[in-house]
């Protein structure tokens, strides 16, 4: 049932300039976070096909991908903390993410976090800044096959102390993994009924 919202899913548009954004038509759910923490693998579990591109190396995604369901879009964000060779590429790739998060386009945003890394800067400011511009925001912690159970308590006990003192204003923290498939269904979920509760509808 669930499945069903996401299958006929599809890669909209792929921008590189800010002024190419498709209109504002439906929910928004944008899925964030820093280069290879897993944002393009999170979504094609989700849609259960491999329609975003994934790699071992960081900086896969330099444009923002849409992809249009029925009733939502979820937009792929190019990943933050890397260097890319190009000058040119850097600059264009800080500003189209900037400028994007800055519009405050999306409805809801997926903060992912890498289970096996401690927060970064980049990761204070974001989670600082969808604090601040009160987008309501998930926190997303990736990749947890890679943890034991005792692992997963203390990355979690310790993340959670780190963010509280950043921000109050996340609505949850939830593990997931794409690899197992776990609580997929629940971000599915999320996102059907962040759909359904907003004025898109
Ligand atoms: P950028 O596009 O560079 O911003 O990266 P991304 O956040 O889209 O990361 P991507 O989904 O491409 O994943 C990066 C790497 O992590 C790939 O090698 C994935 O196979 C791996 N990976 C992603 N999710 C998981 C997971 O849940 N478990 C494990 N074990 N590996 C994962
Ligand atoms: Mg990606």
């Amino acid at each position: 049932m669930k499945e069903k919202e996401f299958e006929n899913i599809f890669l909209e548009k792929s921008i590189g300039e800010i002024n190419q954004i498709p209109a504002k038509t439906l929910t928004e759910i944008a899925l964030s976070g820093r280069s290879n923490v897993g944002k393009s693998s999170l979504l094609n579990s989700i849609i259960s096909k491999k329609i975003a591109y994934t790699s071992k190396n960081a900086g896969k995604t330099i444009l923002i991908n849409f992809y249009k369901a029925k009733n939502f879009r979820i937009a792929d964000v190019p990943g933050y903390g890397f260097s890319l060779k190009s000058r040119n590429e850097k600059t264009r790739f800080n500003k189209l993410t900037d400028e994007y998060f800055n519009s405050k386009r999306p409805d809801c945003v997926l903060q992912l976090i890498d289970s096996r890394h401690d927060l970064h800067d980049n990761d204070k400011q974001m989670i600082n800044f969808l604090s601040e511009t009160k987008i309501k925001f998930y926190i997303i912690l990736t990749k947890v096959d890679k943890l034991s159970n005792s692992q997963y308590e203390q990355f979690y006990l310790n993340l959670k102390s780190q963010i509280s003192i950043i921000s109050q204003n996340y609505s949850e923290i939830i593990r997931v993994s794409a690899k197992t498939g776990l609580n997929i269904n629940k971000i599915r979920s999320l996102i059907i009924s962040e759909a359904k509760n907003s004025r898109w509808y």
